[in-house]
């Protein structure tokens, strides 16, 4: 379930909207924070929020990935009708420049506090992470998202500080194509083998773990990836 805004948050929304959209020209780092308060509002810290949260991590993420994300929004790929709002009106340059700036950023991080799991849900969600099932044709998550699983630039992102209930909605929105990619959507192709139980091991699991250290993203794959990906072009580098 996406969350509702109250009408607090919609009004707080749609004066930043303003700040967000009339400075489109200045081009200084130090006054994005400014103009990025709308997007503060809801992708916070993740200490500051409830354990419930639902909004994705996005610091520290390549800066490649949280373009195409960009995008994706603007253009219909993805759909979250107040991040639409925000992006309809903002130029390609602008994308970049916000995709940069929250690549550049690496706040405090602590994990979600787990609900109640039981150990055999846990196992098999760190299983399918480092090693995946072959017999499913189901590769590791680590082959890709790097074995720290924080991601690799310039496109693959972290798989940490990512809610429980927004990783099981990404995988619920990867199977029936209301998220895309550009094709071979490889993500696509993983959600569909994976069952409903395994998604929910993968999310419970990665949901709990912390980010220790760096959390700067892998600069390249130890292998090649397991599954061609078209959002993952020579290209994007
Ligand atoms: C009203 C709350 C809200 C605001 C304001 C908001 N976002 Fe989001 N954002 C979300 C939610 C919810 C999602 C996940 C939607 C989904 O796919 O289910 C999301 C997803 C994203 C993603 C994709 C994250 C990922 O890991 O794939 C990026 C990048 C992003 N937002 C950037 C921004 C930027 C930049 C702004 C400001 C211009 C912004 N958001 C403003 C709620 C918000
Ligand atoms: C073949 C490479 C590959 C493998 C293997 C892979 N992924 Fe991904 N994953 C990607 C790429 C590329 C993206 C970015 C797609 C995009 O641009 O939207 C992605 C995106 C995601 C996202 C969205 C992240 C966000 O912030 O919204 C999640 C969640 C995810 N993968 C989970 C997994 C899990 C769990 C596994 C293991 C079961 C896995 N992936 C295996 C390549 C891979």
């Amino acid at each position: 379930m996406k969350p509702v805004m109250n009408s607090f948050l919609s009004a707080a929304l749609f004066v930043l909207m303003t700040v967000l959209s009339s400075q489109v020209q200045a081009e200084k780092l130090d006054s994005m924070a400014e103009r990025l308060q709308a997007c503060v509002i809801c992708h916070a810290a993740k200490d500051t929020q409830s354990a419930d949260a639902y909004y994705p991590r996005i610091a520290g993420k390549p800066a490649g990935y949280l373009y195409n994300q960009l995008s994706n929004f603007r253009d219909g790929r993805r759909t979250y009708t107040p991040m639409t709002n925000l992006l309809d009106t903002l130029s390609e340059d602008y994308l970049k420049q916000i995709a940069a700036y929250f690549s550049s950023l690496h706040p405090a991080f602590a994990p979600e506090v787990s609900a109640a799991v039981t150990p055999a849900l846990f196992t098999r969600g760190q299983l399918l992470v480092r090693q995946g099932d072959p017999a499913k044709k189901i590769p590791a998550c680590a082959a890709c998202h790097g074995s720290r699983l924080l991601g690799v630039v310039p496109a693959i992102p972290g798989l940490l500080g990512l809610p429980r209930d927004y990783i099981n909605a990404q995988f619920g929105a990867m199977r029936n194509g209301s998220r895309r990619n550009s094709s071979p959507d490889c993500m696509a192709q993983i959600a569909r083998r994976l069952s409903a139980d395994d998604i929910n091991s993968v999310a419970t699991w990665l949901s709990a773990q912390p980010i220790v250290g760096d959390e700067a993203p892998d600069a390249v794959l130890p292998d090649p990836m397991p599954l061609r990906c078209g959002s993952v072009t020579p290209e994007a580098k």
